[in-house]
């Protein structure tokens, strides 16, 4: 049998190797939502502006309407030879409201249709990423502001460098997400056009109003190009680079979990809830979410760049390629949310062991930049030669075995003379981060400071 939407010039049905490449049923039923909301606002516009009665209008919107709720109760049998979401739903209404169904249609296509359906979807996934990213900030800001005094060691080449706070570094990651944001919500703006009413590829004869629709479905206008609109996917492209930045920087908080949380560095331990045991060896506690928040960014950049490559040379305007945009896309939204999801889990719980942390900061000679900024400050020496003889002295504390705090005025004296006992005072961790107050540094102040003003952007300042 031919197919019922289209089939009228076929004499015979598809074959089975056919429908299978063909159909994309098994995937965009995820789309039914979106789908049903573009056609009732599609039969609105038709009857408003005289293409549809006011019975058809009502017949098809109570039967849409049937059909999202047979979806949502698990009722409805979707059919592989009726393709996709689109002709299942429309073969559905047809069962239920006769031929009025197949007015529906008038003035639109698929191609107008799936572009419609995705922006809607890509854009609802928008809103729930960025709702789950201010969520996760705020995770962090809280963080923040209890370690706002905790010191830890800060790396640069994963060597110790120079002692930072704990709050400082979460802080940084308060960044990165606000910029993703940023990005998500940049992307929303550009997707948010309507594409409904391009019709195939080239518009309509009809008299359709695509303000109506546009306005309809919370669009801001129609897009301006009926080639361009079902054609382009870059909504979608945009999206998913900027989830792939995002799963980029979730990437390097999930590694930093995984290493503070080792018996070797020990800064923090990971809750039971988050953690997972080995079936051999009894002593271990595995950090398996952070870890698959670590790996997730290796199908979402796969997504974009499966996408980038299929949408690469298309010819305009719509092409079946362009099917291949959902199952990509909806894994790498899908991923991005639940590694969200897990990482604000895996940080609301976790503890922090401040001891471990202090003690690891304080080794590794972590204050040899106070003793050359002193130098510089104190002694009026170039900064040069300051770093030079600090080298010295960092030297000659390895050869003591000890640290720098552990050498006493004469050691520092026979490296140079110019230093005095004042120098004590810059040895200790505390005062290297407390006098790192230029704007953007670690000192404590500063770090709440920098959470009292993300509580503002966020909007939970009391
Ligand atoms: N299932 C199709 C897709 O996802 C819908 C559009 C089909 N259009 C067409 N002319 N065959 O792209």
């Amino acid at each position: 049998m031919s197919n019922r939407m289209w089939g009228g010039r076929f004499s015979s049905g598809p074959d089975a190797i056919m429908e299978e490449i063909n159909a994309s049923i098994g995937f965009d039923h995820r789309l039914y939502r979106q789908d049903i909301a573009g056609s009732i606002a599609h039969a609105q516009m038709l009857a408003e502006t005289g293409i549809l009665t006011q019975a058809d209008r009502d017949a098809i919107i109570a039967g849409l309407e049937q059909v999202r709720g047979e979806i949502e109760s698990q009722t409805f049998t979707f059919s592989r030879a009726l393709e996709d979401i689109h002709m299942n739903v429309e073969s559905r209404l047809k069962d239920l409201i006769g031929d009025a169904a197949g007015r529906l249609h008038t003035a639109r296509s698929r191609n107008d249709q799936v572009a419609t359906d995705f922006r809607l979807y890509v854009r609802d996934a928008i809103d729930t990423i960025v709702a789950q990213l201010k969520t996760l900030q705020l995770a962090f800001v809280d963080r923040a502001e209890a370690e706002a005094a905790t010191i830890m060691p800060g790396f640069t080449h994963l060597q110790s460098a120079q002692p930072v706070t704990f709050g400082h570094h979460l802080l940084a990651y308060v960044e990165m997400l606000g910029r993703d944001v940023g990005r998500f919500e940049d992307a929303r703006k550009r997707l948010n056009e309507s594409p409904l009413g391009s019709a195939a590829l080239a518009g309509t004869s009809f008299p359709i109003d695509r303000e109506m629709t546009a306005t309809a479905m919370g669009f801001d206008r129609p897009t301006a190009n009926s080639l361009d609109a079902v054609s382009d996917r870059d909504f979608v492209l945009e999206t998913l680079a900027a989830a792939s930045i995002c799963a980029v920087h979730l990437s390097r908080f999930a590694e930093e979990l995984v290493i503070w949380s080792s018996a070797q560095f020990g800064f923090i331990r990971l809750s039971d809830k988050f953690s997972t045991g080995s079936s051999i060896m009894p002593q271990k506690r595995n950090p398996d979410a952070a870890e698959l928040v670590r790996a997730k960014i290796g199908r979402i950049l796969g997504a974009l760049t499966s996408l980038l490559v299929v949408m690469k040379g298309l010819p305009l305007a719509y092409s079946k390629d362009m099917q291949e945009d959902k199952e990509v896309s909806f894994d790498a939204l899908d991923s991005l949310s639940l590694s969200l999801a897990a990482m604000t889990g895996m940080l609301g719980d976790l503890t922090v062991n401040r001891d471990k942390m202090h003690a690891a900061a304080a080794s590794g000679f972590s204050t040899a930049t106070d003793i050359a900024d002193w130098l510089v400050r104190e002694a009026n020496i170039p900064f040069r030669d300051a770093h030079h003889i600090t080298g010295q002295v960092v030297a000659l504390a390895e050869k003591k075995g000890c640290g720098l705090d552990g050498l006493t005025i004469e050691d520092f004296k026979t490296v140079d003379e110019r230093i005095d006992s004042r120098i004590h005072k810059v040895l200790s961790v505390e005062n290297s981060v407390k006098s790192r107050k230029s704007y953007g540094g670690t000192a404590p102040d500063n770090v709440l400071a920098q959470v009292a003003r993300w509580r503002q952007i966020l909007g939970t300042a009391e």
